[in-house]
């Protein structure tokens, strides 16, 4: 029977599902849902130390879908600032949490000054919080925007300081708006981190044109979506054979099959924000009935028994196969002629009829099947 438990920093969670910081866990009652569906934590809403942070601007949520049709990209772009209580309402808050339910309770500050970073941390240990996550990650933030290169300092910094002065374990959030994301997990790893969260968003921009405006608030905001996931699983990969401390992945996940990838390239559990937003606190049973379905089929007990499998196969720049192994081949009764894979593509290789063919300039590259809307088009072994 497989189990969804794991240990995330010397704490048990029933699941490896995490909420995400943000709205959804801002209050007892969102933090009773998340628990009533099956997560395994909750990150609660950051409080932050700048006051304007405390106050979110209207509207603040923006759905964008773009691309090419089918092949659009969903983004959440969001301007939802801290916490509104102050840091003792925001403590009292953590205490209804560690008594109201059964899950683990992961506080979140953000602050400016060392003062401001120590204090709170100790009220909210003192709260009796499982973990505490450092913010260190908003993508609003001035510790963030445009510090690309001082970020990874700031990091070590405040994780060393806070590590001083409280027991709890002390969790890293990382931006991925800085210069070595895994330059930065080993330092966390050696200022005494007990593991990092990768990541938090992206900042972003979105204008309407005939207006002339940015959109909704005005202004700049945080963005992420479902594309936002290979660009974590990138850097999780190379963390995870480098670090011993756990990783928690987040960002683009939009069904179970997308934490499944974090497992196989070493996270310990995942963080999830805007598929919670989008589709309900249902969206976790749904992720764990298909992570634990996963598991049953493979035969695995534990995450632990599949965790990071895929990182040693992952090849390097010098190890890929250079020679040409495949050609497209287009099946004639499915083929009508459309041009799509015309097209796209940039060898010639279509010759066009009644239905296409493909002649012998094909590179292989594998395109023209993405292209095609008829699902007339295989790769097959050139030899
Ligand atoms: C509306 C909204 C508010 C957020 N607020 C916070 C926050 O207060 N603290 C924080 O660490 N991350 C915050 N985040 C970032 C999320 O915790 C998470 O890292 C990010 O959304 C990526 O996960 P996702 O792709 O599942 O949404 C927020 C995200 C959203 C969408």
């Amino acid at each position: 029977m497989s189990q969804l438990k794991v240990n995330y920093a010397g704490v048990e969670l029933k699941s490896p599902i995490i909420v995400a910081s943000c709205g959804l866990t801002e209050t007892v009652e969102r933090v009773k849902k998340a628990e009533k569906f099956g997560a395994g934590a909750v990150v609660v809403k950051t409080k932050f130390e700048e006051p304007m942070m405390a106050k979110s601007p209207t509207p603040r949520f923006n759905v964008i879908s773009r691309g090419f049709g089918n092949d659009s990209s969903l983004s959440f772009y969001t301007i939802e600032q801290g916490a509104e209580a102050d840091i003792d309402g925001y403590c009292e808050e953590i205490v209804k949490m560690k008594e109201q339910t059964d899950i683990a309770i992961i506080g979140s500050v953000g602050g400016v000054h060392d003062e401001t970073w120590v204090e709170w941390s100790k009220k909210v240990e003192k709260a009796g919080a499982d973990i505490l996550e450092l913010n260190l990650s908003c993508p609003h933030s001035n510790l963030v925007i445009g510090k690309a290169s001082e970020i990874t300092e700031t990091i070590d910094h405040v994780t060393r300081l806070v590590k001083k002065h409280v027991s709890l374990p002390v969790i890293a959030k990382l931006t991925p708006q800085m210069n070595s994301p895994l330059a930065t997990a080993k330092i966390i790893e050696a200022a005494g981190g007990d593991g990092l969260c990768a990541f938090s968003r992206f900042l972003g921009l979105d204008l309407d044109i005939e207006t002339q405006q940015p959109v909704m608030h005005g202004g700049y905001a945080g963005h992420g979506g479902a594309w936002s996931l290979n660009y974590a699983l990138n850097w999780i990969s190379r963390m995870y054979p480098e670090i011993t401390i756990p990783i928690s992945g987040c960002g683009g996940i939009t069904n179970w099959q997308d934490v499944i990838k974090y497992f196989l390239v070493g996270a310990n559990n995942v963080q999830i924000s805007a598929l919670i937003y989008l589709r309900g606190y249902e969206a976790i049973a749904t992720l764990n009935k298909g992570i634990r379905g996963y598991m049953d089929n493979h035969g695995y007990a534990n995450i632990a028994d599949f965790r990071g499998n895929v990182v040693p196969k992952i090849k390097t720049l010098e190890q890929f196969h250079r020679e040409q192994v495949v050609v497209a081949r287009i099946d004639e009764g499915k083929c009508k002629a459309c041009g799509a894979c015309e097209r796209s593509c940039i060898y010639f290789a279509v010759n066009k009829g009644a239905s296409y063919g493909i002649n012998n300039k094909c590179a292989g590259c594998g395109l023209c099947q993405y292209v095609c809307p008829f699902k007339a088009i295989e790769m097959v072994s050139k030899i």
